[in-house]
């Protein structure tokens, strides 16, 4: 399966089998790059995601009374496998999401970083020792897994995002149903195939393919304890609102961002250009830690302005395969509208447009690929104000704002917290107040100083603020979402002694 093209559309993995499941639609995956049909799969129902929160729900009890280090092994064999598997798997992650070599590959580094993160994790305190006011009473804050955990993903990191949630989830002690992006079908397929090989109890781990239908009979699902989701602001708050309402569950949401870099007078301005291409262009800007906005101090902003609008002309959109392409085409050609879109409202809005290589020219698309999803960067320079949609909502693509501004690491601060997002950002400057300053009052969960604002490692929490995140973050921190606290205390003495100078004294009519 995870080599070619099957003619049989690959069903479900629930309760260790695989099904067909109930419905009767299937789906396709394809490669952004040339149109062309990777693999079909059934597309699941409302009864496939009910069968699959049955499974998890009983598999749970015999799961969680492993200890971390036996569940942990399971994942260990994934680790070894996606190692073993880098080239292979980077390049299906290539062939299915579009992104360049390099990229499809650092996708499955980051996956297997997660598992040893959270594998590793088995044999670290899970907990406190606390003192008790009360000599005789020891104090811990223990942690014990939630239960079902419900996983929603997106299809730009199609393998290290689903182990950010899942590895730590499991070792934790937790069971999970898992809908992968539609679009990245095929990945998922394989990370399924890899738990089955592992030998995961059966239960353990469910995948459920489908739309977005699967993933909010997931979500709505009174058996599901947390939902982990990744993916975009409008279904994230959506999430967010249901089971914010419902008391007992938990949601962790990773959102999108209109993150900005900030160039001061004081930038090194190798740095500048380097971050901002990076951080603007990577994976065609479909990262929610891509950069949409510039924010550039006026002494340096001719100067900035020229290199980045030369080096934006010229870098490589290409076949994700060969490792000369900087960027790879966009997911599908609704994204692609999308990002004509946002092209268009900044023109609306009075943008001067700088590069616009949306529509690629003929010699531009590699042979081959006249199907692929193209699109180049487009760059453009905007007076700041407000009240321009266009510097507050999310593209998801190369579409990137020059913002000149004039004064001190205030004013420039201001521009960039002015956007209802918060994920990542980062500064470029030589002067460590100017920097200190960003670090202490930018408004995103990720910051970064002379770097690019993308590539965050999985032993940090990856989270935002405002729209971005509702305070649960992912990667390390994903930890909180899948585990409840305990504050136990036990007392070691034959008398009862209370804290707070409470009498433990019983008095009665007697006394
Ligand atoms: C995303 O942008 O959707 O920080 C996730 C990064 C990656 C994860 C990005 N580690 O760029």
């Amino acid at each position: 399966m995870s080599q070619h093209t099957t003619a049989q559309p690959s069903g479900h993995y629930i309760g260790g089998e695989w099904t067909d499941g109930s419905g009767s639609e299937t789906f396709a995956s394809e490669n952004p790059a040339t149109g062309e049909t990777l693999s079909t799969f059934q597309r699941g129902t409302e009864d496939d995601v009910d069968a699959a929160l049955e499974a998890a729900e009983n598999a749970f009890e015999k799961w969680r009374s492993l200890s971390y280090i036996d569940r942990a092994e399971y994942l260990w064999e994934i680790y070894h496998e996606l190692r073993d598997r880098h080239e292979e798997l980077g390049e299906i992650v290539s062939k299915e999401c579009g992104k360049e070599i390099s990229e499809g590959k650092a996708d499955v580094t980051e996956a297997w970083h997660m598992v040893e993160w959270a594998a590793g994790n088995a044999r670290h305190p899970h907990g406190d020792v606390v003192p008790s006011e009360v000599a005789g009473k020891d104090a811990y804050m223990r942690r014990k897994p939630r239960g079902v955990i419900g996983c929603i993903t997106p299809w730009n990191f199609p393998v290290a995002i689903p182990f950010w949630h899942m590895a730590i989830a499991l070792v934790e002690g937790n069971t999970v149903v898992w809908k992968p992006a539609e679009q990245t079908s095929w990945c998922g397929q394989i990370i399924a195939e890899m738990f089955e090989d592992a030998g995961i109890p059966d239960g353990v781990f469910n995948l459920v393919q489908g739309y977005g239908d699967a993933g909010a009979a997931i979500t709505d699902d009174g058996r599901v304890d947390t939902v982990l989701f990744t993916g975009s602001a409008e279904v994230g708050h959506e999430i967010a609102g249901t089971v914010g309402g419902e008391p007992g569950k938990l949601a962790a949401c990773e959102m999108g961002g209109k993150n900005g870099i900030i160039v001061t007078e004081e930038a090194d301005l190798d740095i500048a250009v380097h971050s901002a291409i990076m951080s603007s262009f990577k994976t065609t800007g479909q990262r929610c830690v891509s950069s949409e906005r510039l924010i550039v101090h006026t002494d340096v902003y001719d100067a900035f302005k020229e290199r980045f609008v030369d080096l934006a002309e010229d870098i490589a959109v290409g076949d994700p395969l060969e490792e000369s392409t900087f960027m790879g085409p966009a997911i599908e050609a609704d994204h692609v509208k999308k990002i004509r879109s946002h092209n268009e409202l900044a023109v609306e809005e009075g943008a001067e447009v700088l590069v616009d290589r949306f529509e690629l020219e003929a010699d531009e698309i590699p042979e081959g690929h006249a199907e692929g999803h193209w699109v180049g960067p487009f760059v453009y320079e905007i007076e700041y104000d407000t009240d321009l949609r266009c510097l507050k909502e999310e593209c998801f693509g190369p579409h990137v704002a020059l913002l000149e501004y004039d004064g001190d690491i205030d004013r420039a601060l201001e521009i960039h917290n002015d956007t209802p997002y918060g994920l990542a950002g980062a500064i470029v400057s030589e002067d460590y107040r100017q920097l200190n300053a960003f670090r202490d009052r930018a408004e995103i969960g990720l910051a970064y100083a002379n770097l690019p604002c993308i590539g965050a490692e999985v032993q940090l929490p990856f989270g935002g603020v405002k729209k971005s995140g509702n305070g649960y973050p992912s990667a390390r921190e994903a930890i909180e979402a899948v585990t409840e606290r305990t504050a136990w205390t036990m007392n070691n003495s034959e008398e009862i002694e209370m804290a707070q100078g409470l009498s433990a004294d019983i008095t009665t009519n007697e006394d």
